[in-house]
C-alpha cells in the first residue's frame, strides 16, 4: 500500500506538462473529482490498523504534493506565455524610423529676415491676400492711369474692379497706419500676387517682407542704418548701394543692392557680372500716403521698404528655378530637413 503511495508522489513530482492542456490533463488525473488520489483514501481499511494513521498522512501528503505541483506548474506555464508574447515585442530591435519634416526654404529664410528685424524692434504685422482696391493702390499713392493697376499684371476677383489678389505686401502699411498713430514700427511677410508668365524666373505668386517705421524725425540715415544693419546679419557685409529710383509711395526711393562679389560663378551669374544683388526697394513714405492713411506728415516722417524672398532663398540655398517653391515635391523639400 505503501509502495503504491510513494509511486504515486514520485510519478507527480516527475509530471513535466508543456503545454495548458497537458496542465489540465494532470489536473483532471491528480485533483479532478474522479482523481488517482481518492481510491488512496478508501484503501485505508485494508491497512493494519496500527499503521492507519501514518497512511493516512501519506495519502494526505500525496494530495497536498499534487496541489503544489499543480500550482508551480500553472505559474511557469503563465510565465513562458508571458515570454512569448515579449518575443512579439523585442525592445532591442531597431524601430521603425520617423519621418521628419522639413521646413520649406521660403519659410526659413523668411524666419531669418524676421528674426534680424525682431532685434531692431520690429513687430510683425498681417494683411490679408485678399485686399481692396484701396489699400493696394489708392492709399499708397498709386494714380488710376499708374502702369502697376493694369489688369495684365493685377489678378482681379471675377466681376470686379475693386477686389484684387494684393500685388504687394505694401497695402499693410496702409492697414496698419489707418488703425495706429506712430510711433510704428513693423515689418509685414506675406504671400503677394502678379498676372505673370511662370518662368525658371518669375512666378504668379511669390513672398515679401515689408517694412515700415514712422515716427518724429526719422529721417533717410535712419533707413540706411537700418539696411545696412540688415545686409550685415542676412549677407555677412554691411556693404550696401542705394541707386535713385522710384515709387509712388515713396520720396525720394531707392533701390538696394548687397555686394555679393564675383569671385565665384554662382555670385558672378547672380549679379548679372556686376557684384551687387538687388534685394529690396525702399525710400522715405511719401507725405501724401501718411496724409491718406490719417496721420499728420507735418509731425510725422517715415521710411519703408519692401523685398522679395524667394531671390534671397535662391541665393541662400543655390536654388536655380523659382517654380520649385511651389511645387512641393518632397524630393526637392527633403533636401531641408537638415535646415532650422
Ligand atoms: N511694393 C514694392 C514692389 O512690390 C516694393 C517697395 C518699394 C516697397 C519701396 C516699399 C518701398 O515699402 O518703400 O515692388
Amino acid at each position: 500500500m505503501f509502495a503504491k503511495v510513494k509511486q504515486l508522489i514520485e510519478e507527480i513530482e516527475a509530471a513535466s506538462p508543456k503545454t495548458k492542456d497537458e496542465l489540465e490533463q494532470f489536473r483532471i488525473q491528480y485533483l479532478g473529482s474522479k482523481n488517482v488520489i481518492k481510491p488512496l483514501f478508501g484503501e485505508i481499511k485494508n491497512v493494519p490498523n496500527e499503521q492507519k494513521k501514518e497512511y493516512g498522512q501519506f495519502v494526505n501528503q500525496a494530495k497536498e504534493t499534487a496541489e503544489r505541483k499543480f500550482a508551480e506548474l500553472q505559474e511557469a506555464l503563465e510565465a513562458a506565455a508571458g515570454d512569448a508574447d515579449a518575443d512579439l515585442l523585442d525592445l532591442t530591435r531597431p524601430g521603425e524610423p520617423l519621418e521628419l519634416g522639413s521646413r520649406h526654404p521660403i519659410a526659413t529664410t523668411l524666419n531669418r529676415i524676421v528674426s534680424i528685424f525682431q532685434r531692431m524692434g520690429f513687430t510683425v504685422a498681417e494683411g490679408p491676400d485678399i485686399e481692396d482696391d484701396w489699400h493696394n493702390f489708392t492709399a499708397m499713392n498709386t494714380p488710376e492711369d499708374h502702369p502697376a493697376r493694369d489688369m495684365q499684371d493685377t489678378f482681379y476677383l471675377q466681376n470686379s474692379t475693386e477686389m484684387l489678389l494684393r500685388t504687394h505686401t505694401s497695402p499693410v502699411q496702409a492697414r496698419v497706419m489707418t488703425s495706429q498713430q506712430p510711433p510704428i514700427r513693423i515689418i509685414a511677410p506675406g504671400r503677394v500676387y502678379r498676372n505673370e508668365t511662370i518662368s525658371a524666373r518669375s512666378h504668379a505668386q511669390f513672398h515679401q517682407v515689408e517694412g515700415l517705421y514712422v515716427d518724429e524725425g526719422v529721417s533717410f540715415a535712419d533707413m540706411k542704418q537700418t539696411l545696412m544693419y540688415f545686409a550685415q546679419e542676412m549677407f555677412g557685409t554691411p556693404k550696401i548701394r542705394l541707386r535713385p529710383s522710384y515709387f509712388p509711395f515713396t520720396e525720394p526711393s531707392a533701390e538696394m543692392d548687397v555686394w555679393i562679389g564675383m569671385d565665384n560663378e554662382k555670385n558672378y551669374r547672380l549679379s548679372k557680372g556686376t557684384g551687387w544683388l538687388e534685394i529690396l526697394g525702399c525710400g522715405m513714405v511719401d507725405p501724401k500716403v501718411l496724409e491718406n492713411c490719417g496721420i499728420d506728415p507735418e509731425k510725422y516722417s517715415g521710411f519703408a521698404f519692401g523685398m522679395g524672398i524667394e531671390r534671397q532663398a535662391m541665393r541662400l540655398y543655390d536654388i536655380h528655378d523659382i517654380r520649385l517653391f511651389f511645387e512641393n515635391d518632397v524630393r526637392f523639400l527633403k533636401q531641408f530637413s537638415a535646415v532650422i
